[in-house]
């Protein structure tokens, strides 16, 4: 490609770009098309021959974006789903242009040192101490796997050389914890019903005097108590669980206390969700999502570690063609000592980006905008008689469900197929929940471009949804 055809390319993906943002607003949220159609639209013979980039990025426009669930559209309330924002799309851009691979320092010099920037000025939105080290992984799942591995490793050291052999080591999770826990559970070889679900209270946080007990039992059954893992914002409902109550229990039990802040971690950035975090310092390990609640695109999730000692211990792994040769002092270093992978993409030049292209108070008044509408819609909830609040609005997650007067039939099953139709009909998107066995419908503010009125609406298109369903009987 000569630079004046990477200039034109350029130009054709800038356009692609803008014209996407423009158009997104009136998009349906999701398309109306089946897997069929999409195949027979977009299935083609494997190349043999290239061709212009021009017909290609038209493809991409036509074929592939408006075919696509709109994740930045600002009543996208699904999952934990980040929009994404353009200086994020340059930064991504840019990372490819060098194609960093930043295992070590030596193999990224200046990579190396953003990411360590951008790390230390996640420990400064936290509150967490400033000899804590961490680093970037893909997501969420890997930094909870990242957090318990450097878990076992202290509490049962032997592992990593001879397995787990007969031990029982415990974790203890909430009832309302990520499925990722367990899964990491499973993958190191503590086992699944090793993973003990604590009860939560009305308000879906941890029942501190529970967790006391659980341990109190496992202890008389001879098992190892090794870990505690704590919500700061449950995936379901938002729900902070209380640091400080359950960090003393872990202290007072030698446990290990890994706070799991992939969606909720960010709200630090917003003055009211502050005091949640007055504890978050006497986390052993910490997960965190810059690809959710500081608006990047997919691919980022971070974690840290108090002792950057425990994290070597699990990680570290000696191989004879990665041995820094030649190198010493802090040109030595090397992010596989901290986690599991070893190549690795510029994952923290968009955190470095973003965070000096909007600073963190504009990123805090966007995250204090999405608890608002959250709060916002919540109270609209509680105002509606045909609505109901299923639990308490902490952050920007929402739990609540139709419930029309007078309806006698199965509320589970009408608030279902409400959840279909509202994601038929492509202008508000949830996704759902069940608390205590019951099927919510499930919002999650974390758009910077949603407004209280895209929840005036979204009330309103729940509404249609409803009346479309309770029609068809
Ligand atoms: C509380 C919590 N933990 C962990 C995860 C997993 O994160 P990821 O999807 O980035 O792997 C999520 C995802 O929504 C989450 O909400």
């Amino acid at each position: 490609m000569t630079e004046e055809q990477l200039r034109a390319a350029c130009a054709l993906a800038a356009e692609a770009m803008a014209e996407y943002y423009r158009l997104l607003p009136g998009r349906p949220i999701m398309p109306a098309t089946t897997s069929r159609a999409l195949r027979d639209l977009l299935e083609e013979p494997l190349p043999r021959e290239g061709s212009e980039l021009a017909p290609l990025i038209d493809a991409i426009r036509r074929d592939i974006f408006p075919n696509s669930r709109q994740n930045a559209h600002p009543r996208f309330f699904g999952y934990v789903q980040s929009p994404g924002t353009p200086a994020g799309v340059i930064g991504e851009m840019l990372a490819a242009v060098l194609n960093a691979n930043v295992t070590c320092w030596r193999s990224a010099p200046a990579p190396t040192e953003v990411e360590r920037i951008a790390v230390n000025w996640i420990k400064q939105i936290l509150g967490y101490p400033p000899a804590a080290e961490g680093l970037f992984v893909s997501g969420g799942s890997m930094a909870n796997f990242a957090g318990l591995a450097a878990a076992r490793t202290v509490k049962a050291p032997e592992a990593l050389q001879h397995g787990m052999g007969g031990q029982r080591l415990r974790v203890y999770v909430s009832e309302e914890a990520h499925f990722s826990v367990s899964k990491a559970a499973a993958l190191i070889g503590i086992g699944r019903e090793n993973v003990r679900r604590v009860a939560t209270g009305a308000d879906f946080r941890m029942d501190v005097a529970a967790l006391e007990r659980a341990i109190g039992e496992d202890l008389r059954a001879g098992h190892t108590p090794c870990c505690v893992v704590a919500n700061a914002g449950a995936v379901s409902t938002g729900a902070f669980d209380p640091l400080g109550a359950i960090a003393a229990v872990a202290r007072r039990h030698g446990l290990w206390l890994h706070v799991d802040g992939a969606y909720g971690g960010f709200a630090a950035l917003a003055p009211e969700a502050r005091p949640f975090f007055d504890a978050i310092a006497e986390a052993d390990s910490v997960a965190l999502d810059p690809h959710k609640w500081l608006y990047l695109p997919m691919g980022c999730g971070c974690v840290l570690y108090r002792d950057p000692a425990a994290a070597r211990a699990a990680f570290s792994h000696f191989a004879e063609y990665t041995r820094p040769v030649g190198w010493r002092d802090d040109e030595a270093f090397a992010f596989w000592d901290y986690g599991p992978e070893l190549s690795r993409p510029f994952r923290a030049l968009n955190v470095w980006l973003l965070l000096k292209y909007a600073g963190t108070r504009a990123l805090g008044e966007a995250v204090s905008r999405n608890i608002a509408c959250a709060r916002y819609v919540g109270r609209l909830i509680e105002a509606s008689p045909d609505l109901e609040l299923m639990a308490p609005v902490e952050l920007s997650i929402f739990c609540f469900r139709v419930a029309p007067p007078g309806f006698t039939g199965d509320l589970d099953a009408l608030n279902e197929r409400i959840l279909v139709e509202l994601q038929r009909q492509g202008s508000s998107y949830l996704s759902n929940a069940s608390l205590r066995g019951r099927f919510a419908l499930r919002g999650c503010v974390l758009n910077y471009r949603t407004s209280e009125a895209e929840m005036e609406r979204l009330v309103e298109d729940v509404r249609r949804a409803a009346r479309a369903v309770l029609a068809e009987g």
